[in-house]
């Protein structure tokens, strides 16, 4: 497995792999590589001749007073995990090589980036729109692997792709999560040992939703007011946010019937936590 540093570079592969015939698998990631990631890593692998792992931490997508200098970042271990999970190249430009000083063409989206994450992160989704297009355009995958647990993320990016003419398969893979629970994230790191206990209230209270929709409950101001009231029984918790969704669309819904998608995002003490689940 190689670690690559430059877009040339890489793109000499790619050409190379091309000439022979290969399919080619995308998995974009920020690095500090958990199961999550391992995951859509071994899916990836299992889908195409060659897999390409971007870790990035991408300056455009953190708004001035977020997380950009402390994210945390491991290089060597996550080659490590790539390594074993069967990748064939790391992508991991710094930032100069992705981003010019005067940068000045973004992707942008409407509607979709508006609500849920894109109220508190108003900037988020055109950086992270801006970024996997030049992904995109740098690598020219097949198919390109994200999770779930980003649920608006992967309904933007299915909508850029859409609409840009992309011609990538957007696959979305399931959440992961510790063995109580908790949706493994990179920033869970961030928790300290009593905020690690009271972050377990986001999946307690959607799974108390989840419980209700599949017992046959349609009103979703109701299934909304009971994740509200269970997360609120946690002291350390602070709601941002807890929606209930078309899970394409990400329009709000007032009856449950098709898929929707039930999304949260939680302050634990100085740490933003997201969360979900889609029914069926
Ligand atoms: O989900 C992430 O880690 C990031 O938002 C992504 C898709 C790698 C873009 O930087």
């Amino acid at each position: 497995m190689q670690i690559i540093k430059t877009i040339d570079e890489l793109r000499q592969i790619v050409k190379g792999w091309r000439k022979e015939g290969h399919s080619l698998g995308l998995v974009p990631t920020m690095g500090y590589l958990h199961d999550g990631h391992k995951s859509l890593i071994v899916k990836a692998v299992s889908e195409n001749d060659k897999v390409v792992v971007s870790d990035f931490v991408n300056p455009t997508q953190f708004g001035a007073n977020e997380d950009l200098s402390s994210y945390p970042r491991d290089i060597v271990r996550d080659a490590a995990i790539c390594e074993e999970a069967g990748a064939d190249v790391v992508f991991h430009p710094e930032p100069e090589e992705m981003y010019y000083p005067d940068s000045s063409t973004f992707v942008d989206m409407d509607r979709l980036t508006k609500d849920l994450c894109g109220k508190t992160r108003p900037t988020h989704f055109r950086g992270v729109c801006t970024v996997v297009s030049k992904l995109f355009h740098i690598v020219t995958p097949d198919r390109a692997y994200f999770g779930q647990k980003d649920a608006q993320q992967l309904a933007v990016i299915r909508r850029m792709v859409r609409d840009l003419d992309f011609g990538i398969e957007i696959v979305g893979c399931p959440i992961v999560r510790e063995a109580d629970g908790l949706a493994m994230s990179s920033r869970n790191t961030y928790l300290s040992a009593e905020e690690r206990k009271a972050a377990l209230i986001l999946h307690k209270s959607l799974e108390l939703g989840e419980r209700m929709i599949q017992e046959g409950e349609t009103d979703a101001a109701k299934v909304k007011d009971a994740i509200v009231t269970k997360m609120g029984t946690e002291p350390l918790a602070k709601i941002d946010y807890v929606e209930l969704v078309d899970v394409e669309t990400l329009e709000p819904v007032d009856t449950i019937k098709g898929q929707i998608l039930a999304a949260t995002a939680v302050y634990i003490g100085k740490t933003r936590l997201i969360d979900n689940f889609v029914s069926n």
